[in-house]
């Protein structure tokens, strides 16, 4: 296991923001999967601003979004299309063609999440896949408890998350909410993984996560078996690791 620890966010930030540049550089054709959420927001601003700065070729690269929440629009400020859209993509300058999400909306998901699935192998499959890691070891949306072998599916999101979504987007109680993500076969099926977890919040799940078991109760757990992860911490998350002197 590879485990980078950032002094400081910053640090943290222009760590994480170099994982996807550097890929795009050392191979422009790559598949790069996202994840959304507070973790993130930062190093995609930095990719833009370095960019911006110094250009370097984007058109051959295909980008997704790791997870999408359901039964909102897909242009909701929360929605991880309309995040990453904001953040990275439009700043890059990244046409649709070379951006995949699964749909906020839909009449035939199961369909829609194979088809995600297929369209990633069609482009030769993840070559770096950057994760979020939940407070609860959650991975895109895959909860405590879900299969290891799953595949691309609709499931829960965390109580809280679905609290706040229905707050900002008024959606009421008998309407549901979901989230539509990479099952955990298909995010251990990526050639290379950077999980990212910064702040105070996440040092117990980061702790559990490494140095725990490896179980569905952990989602993130699994990632103690995959061939080339990395682990990119901040000195807060990394906080209750038990380092060997
Ligand atoms: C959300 C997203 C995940 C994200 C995770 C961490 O539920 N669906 O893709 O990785 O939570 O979010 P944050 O970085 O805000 O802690």
């Amino acid at each position: 296991m590879k485990i980078t620890i950032a002094n400081t966010e910053q640090e943290f930030d222009c760590a994480a923001a170099w994982r996807v540049i550097g890929q795009m550089l050392a191979c422009p054709a790559s598949v790069i999967g996202l994840s959304t959420g507070r973790t993130t927001g930062n190093m995609h601003r930095l990719i833009a601003e370095i960019h911006g700065r110094y250009p370097f070729p984007v058109g051959e690269t295909t980008f997704f979004g790791l997870d999408e929440v359901t039964g909102v629009s897909r242009h909701y400020s929360g929605a991880c299309y309309t995040m990453l859209k904001t953040e990275l993509i439009d700043a890059l300058g990244v046409d649709e063609e070379h951006f995949l999400m699964l749909p906020t909306r839909c009449d035939d998901f199961p369909r829609a999440c194979a088809d995600f699935r297929n369209e990633i192998a069609r482009r030769g499959g993840i070559d770096l896949l950057i994760l979020g890691l939940g407070e609860n070891g959650h991975l895109g949306f895959n909860q405590p408890g879900s299969p290891f072998g799953g595949e691309a599916w609709v499931t829960h999101m965390n109580a809280e998350l679905e609290e706040r979504i229905r707050r900002e987007t008024g959606t009421p109680p008998d309407v549901p909410l979901g989230g539509a993500t990479l099952g955990i076969k298909d995010i251990m099926q990526a050639r290379r993984i950077v999980l990212v977890a910064k702040g105070e919040n996440k040092t117990d799940i980061v702790s559990r996560m490494l140095q725990g078991p490896v179980t569905p109760d952990v989602p993130a757990s699994v990632l103690q078996l995959h061939p080339d992860c990395e682990f990119l911490l901040d000195a807060k998350a990394a906080g209750k690791l038990r380092m060997k002197n």
